[in-house]
């Protein structure tokens, strides 16, 4: 099948989070199953820069906010990716909208773009124009995926077209709906006949992420548990009641991740690489010298690790514990427990902590102080580092994500693969990938984490505590990492699940 994806980012070429891991995987994994899968970004200023060469394929002139802008549709050409999907990247370049420095939703001073309402439904509009034909070549989309609602619109610029493809609608994060004004909805020109609660319409505004579950045919979310959560008025953002109304056109799939880019045996980011599982494969039994290999594997990226952070690296033993945290630093990820549980946490175990992260100045100001006060035991990093990340999942003994809620949660696969136990609330992707360590998970082996499911900063302790005496029996311990580290976490089987959709 013809698969236009519609993303706002993908690695690695632009990525703010897991969206743009997704919009990048996704994609490679499909084309191997056999479909030929196009993506199509906005032209941001960065995401051009990096072009070998750029064809301009049409062009169409489209509305705006109360203007009309020319908007081109480039094939780009860009080389140093190998994995194919370089021949299909489509930009969608309108300079005023999309040619300048930076993040691509958020101004270098922190704030929203205040045009982001006009780019992301130009972006839309030019995309569903993308849906009747590219111009320049015969290609037609049987199917245009779309994600989050920077591309909401999608569905519904779609729904007004016939013949028209099919759409697919992915939810990977509900706390951002894309909410805009009326006064926005009207100048830019929306049909009046959306401005209505069973359309966009969203509490005296409008929602574009409203306007993919109003209009695509078949909606997706990241997990099969948040499938069920964002159905309850907990999770659902008050978009349960239009979740709840969807019916089985919701769905949760998995994500899976990038096997490649995310393979400790052949990471290039680490200062030794090492695999438990292919030995394993091969040999079909317990390798003892093997075991070693990845086990002073991990420890020699620990003590890089630990230098590389400015922590005390000469505990030659490796006993004190690295404990580590990677994420966008936002009310979503329980940052407030870390914070209220770390001192506490350093007052009663030896355990040391890194923090990689940027977001909201808040938690950044929090951290600083915090790292300020116990400068042998914890060092953040705000700031955002491709490499410094891969550091941690390897090096650290454990990966702590307390997040309030989690579509999916990549970074706890990353830590599995990598052989570092995540410790995470129970929640989302993270109940559906993480299995808690207990008597009978240790027994039947199926333990490869640590979960807590009262969420608040006395359960993270004692969970993180629980971690730290299994820590100390070297054999389960090992047992833990290398069940983690052998689990399926490739996006083969979630790519199925999203052909059997796409041809449902
Ligand atoms: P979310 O999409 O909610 O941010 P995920 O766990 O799905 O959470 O994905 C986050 C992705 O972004 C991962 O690939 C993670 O490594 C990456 N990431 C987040 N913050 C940083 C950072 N400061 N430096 C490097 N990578 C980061
Ligand atoms: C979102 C979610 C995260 C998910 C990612 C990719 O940003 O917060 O849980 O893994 O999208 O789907």
């Amino acid at each position: 099948m013809n698969i236009l994806f519609a993303a706002s980012e993908a690695f690695p070429l632009v990525k703010t989070g897991g969206l743009g891991d997704v919009a990048h995987a996704l994609p490679i994994a499909l084309k191997q199953l056999g479909d030929d899968v196009r993506l199509v970004l906005p032209a941001y200023r960065d995401v051009l820069a990096a072009m070998d060469l750029l064809t301009e394929l049409g062009y169409w002139d489209l509305p705006g906010a109360g203007v009309t802008h020319r908007v081109r549709v480039l094939q780009a050409h860009y080389t140093s990716l190998d994995d194919g999907l370089e021949e299909y990247l489509y930009l969608i370049d309108v300079p005023a909208l999309f040619d300048r420095a930076g993040n691509p939703y958020v101004h270098p001073d922190g704030y929203d773009w205040p045009d982001n309402a006009e780019r992301f439904t130009v972006f839309s509009r030019a995309v569903a124009q993308m849906a009747k034909g590219i111009p320049g070549t015969d290609w037609k989309p049987d199917v245009v995926h779309c994600h989050d609602w920077q591309t909401g619109l999608v569905p519904a610029f779609l729904s007004m077209f016939h013949p028209r493809p099919k759409s697919v609608f992915t939810i990977h994060n509900l706390a951002y709906s894309g909410y805009f004004s009326h006064s926005d909805f009207t100048i830019l020109n929306l049909p009046p006949e959306w401005w209505s609660p069973e359309f966009v319409e969203f509490y005296g505004g409008f929602s574009m992420l409203k306007a993919g579950l109003a209009f695509a045919d078949q909606v997706t979310t990241v997990s099969p548990t948040y499938a069920r959560e964002i159905c309850t008025p907990q999770y659902g953002y008050r978009l349960e009641g239009a979740l709840q109304h969807l019916g089985d056109r919701l769905n949760g799939i998995l994500n899976g991740i990038d096997l490649d880019i995310w393979n400790p045996e052949t990471d290039s980011h680490l200062v030794q690489q090492y695999s438990v599982t292919n030995n394993k494969v091969i040999n079909n039994k317990k390798n003892d010298k093997h075991d070693q290999q990845w086990l002073s594997a991990k420890f020699a990226n620990k003590q890089h690790l630990l230098s590389k952070a400015g922590l005390p690296s000469d505990d030659t033993s490796g006993k004190a514990p690295l404990l580590g945290f990677i994420g966008r630093l936002v009310e979503q990820k329980g940052l407030d427990l870390i914070t209220s549980m770390l001192p506490e946490l350093f007052a009663s175990t030896d355990a040391v902590m890194i923090i990689l992260g940027s977001g909201d100045s808040l938690y950044e100001a929090q951290l600083k102080l915090l790292a300020d006060k116990y400068p042998s035991r914890l060092h953040v990093h705000i700031g955002y580092s491709e490499d410094l990340a891969h550091k941690v999942e390897a090096g650290c003994d454990l990966f702590i994500m307390p997040s309030r809620f989690e579509p999916c949660g990549l970074n706890q696969m990353y830590s599995l693969r990598y052989g570092t136990p995540p410790v995470v609330s129970f929640t989302g992707g993270l109940a559906d990938t993480v299995t808690d360590t207990i008597a009978a998970t240790l027994k039947d082996k199926t333990a490869n984490g640590f979960v807590f499911k009262e969420f608040n900063a006395e359960a993270l302790l004692l969970t993180i505590k629980r971690a730290l005496n299994l820590y100390k029996k070297p054999e389960q311990w090992q047992q833990i990492c290398e069940t983690a580290m052998a689990q399926e976490l490739g996006w083969e089987n979630s790519a199925k699940k999203y052909q059997a959709l796409y041809r449902d």
